[in-house]
């Protein structure tokens, strides 16, 4: 009990550490070693030349999104099995966590939005061809959300790992087509054309399943389980629009209208992208709701 003779000037400028606070880590496995440190923070190779204060940030920002997608990915995959296998709650559980990894990349833009077009002309003559649309992962998550694109495979013909990934994604089910079949099981109509598509094929909407989905919206109470599923759904796709919707913000005020590094015409091919949906009769039913 040292703590009482410190006197008061001491004791809010200093904390004295405790007795069991591990100091020694020649024998026993550090916060570092843990998490592998030593990799993580050696993987950022600024290549400006000379060298640019702003860049650093630009490695950052795209690095840190790539782990949180990584994540998301492992949760994406969780609750598509946990679906498969008729664990509604687990599943919703996983589509929690899911919102908020994508509310953390949402936010996280505001930090790159810092970036002044000045700063980032700097920078860019360093990028040469590379581009956010060669992320394997930021597929990964489309394909696993129902939006499958052959042509985005063979963009990692180059890199057999990522290519392998995402070929193996698409021809799995999406975590739509897993809940479209639990619906099925659970006694729902699900049109047979919706239950044995062509999993490879970006999912189409079916007027038939819209019907069913209104009946579930028209009685929320004798469905709940299915309602918030389809709820958590959507939440999933706005806060995936949300952050395409921010991303174009950011490259609108970084490079108005020029070319991307990855060759398309820019914010024109990003705009497009909000015409995109996952889960169309999610969208298609709130038209018909209350008449
Ligand atoms: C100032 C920063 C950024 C600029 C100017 C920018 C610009 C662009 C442009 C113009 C495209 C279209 C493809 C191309 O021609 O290159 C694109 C695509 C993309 N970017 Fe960025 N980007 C920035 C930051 C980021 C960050 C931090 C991420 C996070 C991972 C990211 C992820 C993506 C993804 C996933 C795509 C593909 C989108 C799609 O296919 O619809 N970008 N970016």
């Amino acid at each position: 009990m040292s703590e009482p003779s410190q006197p008061d000037s001491d004791r809010r400028a200093v904390r004295a550490l405790e007795d069991g606070v591990q100091r020694d880590f020649t024998q026993a496995m550090s916060y570092g070693d843990y998490l592998d440190l030593d990799t993580l923070l050696a993987a950022q190779h600024p290549r400006s030349e000379p060298p640019q204060h702003d860049e650093l940030l630009f490695i950052v920002q795209h690095q840190t999104s790539e782990l949180w997608l990584k994540l998301m990915i492992h949760e994406l995959r969780s609750a598509r099995t946990l679906l498969a296998g008729d664990d509604l709650a687990p599943a919703l559980k996983r589509l929690a966590r899911v919102k908020h990894i994508q509310n953390t990349l949402t936010q996280q833009w505001d930090v790159l939005a810092t970036l002044t077009p000045s700063e980032y002309a700097l920078i860019r003559p360093f990028l040469a061809s590379s581009s956010g649309f060669q992320s394997y992962q930021y597929r990964a998550v489309e394909f696993l959300l129902g939006n499958k694109n052959a042509d985005m495979v063979k963009v990692f013909d180059h890199d057999p790992t990522a290519r392998a990934m995402l070929a193996e994604l698409l021809t799995e089910p999406s975590l739509y087509d897993e809940f479209l079949r639990y619906l099925a099981r659970r006694g729902y109509a699900v049109p047979a054309a919706v239950l044995e598509r062509d999993v490879t094929q970006p999912y189409r909407e079916n007027d038939a399943l819209v019907d069913t989905i209104a009946a579930v919206y028209a009685a929320p109470d004798e469905h709940w389980g299915v309602y918030e599923t389809c709820e958590e759904l959507v939440d999933v796709e706005d806060n995936f629009q949300q952050w395409r919707f921010r991303h174009l913000q950011v490259v609108t005020r970084t490079i108005g209208h020029k070319m991307g590094t990855g060759g398309s015409s820019g914010v024109d091919f990003l705009r497009r992208a909000l015409d995109l949906t996952f889960f169309p009769e999610l969208y298609t039913v709130r038209t018909r709701v209350g008449g």
